[in-house]
């Protein structure tokens, strides 16, 4: 026989499940909101920002991509950017710092090259303003020893491949 003891017992249990379950729900709900809220601040924007001195063109980007993977832009001819920013490891590599020319170990690790034309300044420390003074960075360096950079629109379309 079920005591009038139990069925207050069981009742309050029910209620206090319900009341769990009723604030798992609002939290799931605001926590979803809270997320909705957080990829809209994250949208990539629909168009890339391109410099009124270096305009997009399809040759330009078809350069870029020729000579992200192209060694002959290292001294030794033996490292390209996609060394560092491959794109198998989403155009960084997984490792805490990077490699330079002649197995040189480097202090920082190689970031991602994806979305580079938002971001707002270069490089782990931010010195670098804008993407054509990020790219003469590789060409340049010690540890990757290159060629100069032919000209400007060069320096953008080493870039745009990896921010495509
Ligand atoms: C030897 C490895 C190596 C090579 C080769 C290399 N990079 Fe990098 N790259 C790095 C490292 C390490 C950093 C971070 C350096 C720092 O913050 O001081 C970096 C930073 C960058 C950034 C800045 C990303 C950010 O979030 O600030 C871009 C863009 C970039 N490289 C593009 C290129 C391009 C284009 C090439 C080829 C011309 C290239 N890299 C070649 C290692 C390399």
């Amino acid at each position: 026989m079920v005591s009038g003891r139990s069925v207050a017992r069981m009742s309050l249990k029910f209620f206090a499940s319900s009341l769990v379950l009723f604030g798992l729900t609002a939290t799931a709900a605001s926590s979803n909101d809270n997320l909705e809220l957080l990829k809209t601040r994250y949208k990539r924007p629909i168009s890339i920002p391109f410099p009124e001195t270096a305009p997009y063109s399809p040759q330009v980007a078809a350069l870029g991509k020729m000579l992200f993977f192209d060694p002959r832009l290292s001294g030794m001819q033996h490292m390209c950017c996609a060394s560092c920013h491959n794109p198998s490891f989403g155009f960084e590599v997984p490792v805490p710092g990077a490699t330079g020319s002649a197995n040189k170990p480097l202090p920082r690790k190689a970031p991602t090259g994806l979305n580079a034309a938002w971001l707002p300044t270069l490089f782990w420390d931010g010195r670098a303003p804008d993407l054509e003074t990020q790219a003469q960075g590789p060409i340049t360096a010690d540890v990757v020893p290159a060629a100069p950079i032919p000209h400007r629109q060069d320096a953008v379309a080493f870039t745009s491949v990896a921010s495509a």
